[in-house]
Parts: C-alpha cells; sequence; structure tokens
C-alpha cells in the first residue's frame, strides 16, 4: 500500500506548527483516497470536558432506533445506563426498555438441559441482533457491523506525513490535551457519503463514503437527510443528520470510556490539594528556618 501524499511536507510543517495543521486520514491505494477528517467541538475534549447528559441520552435514542438494527454494544450493560456521568436514566424506564429490547438473552440450562431465551435485565450487556458473527455475515452480505461499545477508542485520525512532521503534531495534542480523533472519525463517517466520483469502481453492494479508508463500505448511510429520529421537545437540540451524528457519536465516546467525567473531576481535585499542600509546605519551611542565619 502506498501513501499518497497531498501536501508538500514543507507546508504540513508550517500549517502544522501554526497550529493549524490538520491530522490526515489514512490513505489507502485500495480505492480512493481518505479525505481530511476535521476536528469536532465535543464537550469532553481537553483536559476538563465533560459528557453532556442530554447530549448522551439523544444519542442512546439513534443508537437504539438506529443502530442497534446492525450493532450490538456489549461491553454496556443496561444498569450503566443509569449510573451517573452517563445518560443517567431513570431506573424504572431502564428496566422496562431492557424488557423489551428485541435481542433476547440466551440463558440456561434449565432443569432439563435446554437453552432458553429470556428478556434481558438491568445486569445483562446490550446486544445486538446476531446471535454470531456468522449469523451477521450471513444476513449482511458477507460484511460484519462491528460491536461499537470500544469504536471511538479503537479508531483514530491517522496521518501519513513523515516522523518530523509527527513531532510538532503530538506535540500540540500533548498539550491540547486531545484525545477525541476516534470520535472525530466515527462522526465524520456517519456524514461522510455521497455519490461515488466518475471512474470510480464501486463494488455491488457497497456505498462510497470519503472518509472510510479505501472509500468503499459495506453498511448503508444509515442517517438519512433530515435525521432518522425524532428528539423530545426538551432535549436539548433539533434532530438533524449532523446533531444525530454527533449524539450518537458522542454517546458511542461515553460507551468506551464512561469513567471520564469522574476522572476528569478527581484529577482537579487532586491538583487543587497538591496545590493547598505546596502552600503549607512552602509556610512551614519558611517558619522553620526564620531563625537560622544565613
Ligand atoms: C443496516 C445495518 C447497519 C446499520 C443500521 C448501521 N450500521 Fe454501522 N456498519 C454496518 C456494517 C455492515 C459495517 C461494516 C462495514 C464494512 O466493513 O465495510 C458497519 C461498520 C460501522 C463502523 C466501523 C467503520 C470502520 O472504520 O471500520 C462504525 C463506526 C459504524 N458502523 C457505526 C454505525 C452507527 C453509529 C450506526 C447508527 C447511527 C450504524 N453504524 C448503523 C451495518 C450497519
Amino acid at each position: 500500500m502506498t501513501a499518497i501524499r497531498t501536501v508538500a511536507p514543507l507546508r504540513m510543517a508550517l500549517a502544522a506548527i501554526a497550529g493549524i495543521g490538520c491530522a490526515q486520514a489514512p490513505a489507502l491505494a485500495a480505492g480512493g483516497e481518505a479525505a481530511h477528517i476535521e476536528r469536532q467541538e465535543w464537550s469532553f475534549a481537553g483536559v476538563g470536558g465533560q459528557y453532556d447528559r442530554n447530549q448522551l441520552r439523544r444519542g442512546f435514542q439513534v443508537y437504539k432506533d438506529v443502530c442497534a438494527s446492525c450493532h450490538a454494544i456489549e461491553r454496556v450493560k443496561f444498569r450503566n445506563l443509569v449510573q451517573p456521568g452517563g445518560p443517567q436514566f431513570d431506573e424504572e424506564a431502564v428496566k422496562a426498555l431492557a424488557a423489551g429490547w428485541d435481542n433476547k438473552i440466551t440463558d440456561g440450562p434449565n432443569d432439563d438441559g435446554e437453552m432458553f431465551e429470556r428478556e434481558p435485565k438491568l445486569s445483562d450487556k446490550i446486544k445486538g441482533p446476531y446471535k454470531n458473527e456468522k449469523e451477521a455475515r450471513s444476513i449482511q452480505n458477507g460484511a460484519y457491523p462491528p460491536d461499537l461499545s470500544l469504536m471511538t477508542r479503537a479508531r483514530g485520525v491517522h496521518t501519513d506525513a513523515s516522523w518530523y512532521i509527527h513531532i510538532p503534531m503530538m506535540a500540540r495534542d500533548v498539550l491540547t490535551g486531545y484525545a477525541e480523533g476516534g470520535a472525530d472519525y466515527v462522526y465524520a463517517l456517519l456524514i461522510g457519503y455521497e455519490e461515488a466520483p466518475e471512474g470510480f469502481h464501486l463494488a455491488e453492494g457497497m456505498n462510497y463514503n470519503k472518509y472510510f479508508p479505501g472509500n468503499q463500505i459495506a453498511m448503508v448511510p444509515p442517517i438519512p437527510e433530515g435525521g432518522a429520529v425524532e428528539y423530545l421537545e426538551n432535549a436539548g437540540a433539533k434532530s438533524s443528520k449532523e446533531q444525530n451524528a454527533k449524539d450518537v457519536t458522542a454517546f458511542l465516546a461515553w460507551a468506551a470510556d464512561p469513567s471520564l467525567n469522574e476522572r476528569k473531576q478527581l484529577g482537579w481535585t487532586v491538583m487543587f490539594y497538591l496545590l493547598i499542600t505546596t502552600l503549607l509546605l512552602y509556610f512551614a519551611k519558611k517558619k522553620i528556618w526564620t531563625r537560622v542565619k544565613h
């Protein structure tokens, strides 16, 4: 596979140093070149960012109504939807949701030695529609809709720039606390469908997506223009394709890192205590040494 460089190294270096440089999506020779992925504004970005509970609630709605018909999020349990730091739905509502979930849990064996299906409980994982990968592939034309629980961690924004460009780019990401590459990619992927350009050979059953490496993806565009779901009046945003994509991506970011809110809050508390301790130690030292002549 050959990496295609679109920008001259010098220009990229200058852009990266000026802080407007952009990491490039993987450019694979297999199909076309994946387009540049824009950085989005996320409430949970940076050193102090936190999830927006309303956004997580809307994002779960999009997952439930759209993505769950193909994808599982098995690392998330129904009870996680109730916990603080996440969508924090009402426990009774989540119990009812679990009981009515289309994808049942296989349990057992019962007293007759048979496996049986039952309704999910709060402690159960959120399953997708398929019993296993083979079933998924046979129904999805050979493609496999992956589990989305860790998707925003598994993907990222890559660059094919040379190592000497990488260093300033990495320094900038460290300084700004940038860790949202996976979310930027998933959002871009969801809104990145378009007509294949002329001359592009699109295999049967595949869709053109300008951000997917190779530009051919088996997933049909999941969110139509105008949005896929109706949001409630008080949901905090109006439904649209971009808003649905953003909300479901934020929800998936939470699924992949559910303790982010708590961790960042704790970080600030620890910094505050360290500051107080430093001041105390400084004044204690001054007091102890005042009587000693220098
Ligand atoms: C009709 C089934 C279907 C629906 C609905 C669907 N997907 Fe997919 N999705 C797929 C398939 C199939 C793949 C595998 C694509 C491939 O490998 O070419 C996939 C792949 C993905 C990937 C992985 C892309 C990568 O980089 O490998 C992400 C992320 C994703 N889907 C997110 C979503 C989200 C979010 C939703 C809901 C808004 C959704 N999907 C709805 C079928 C679906």
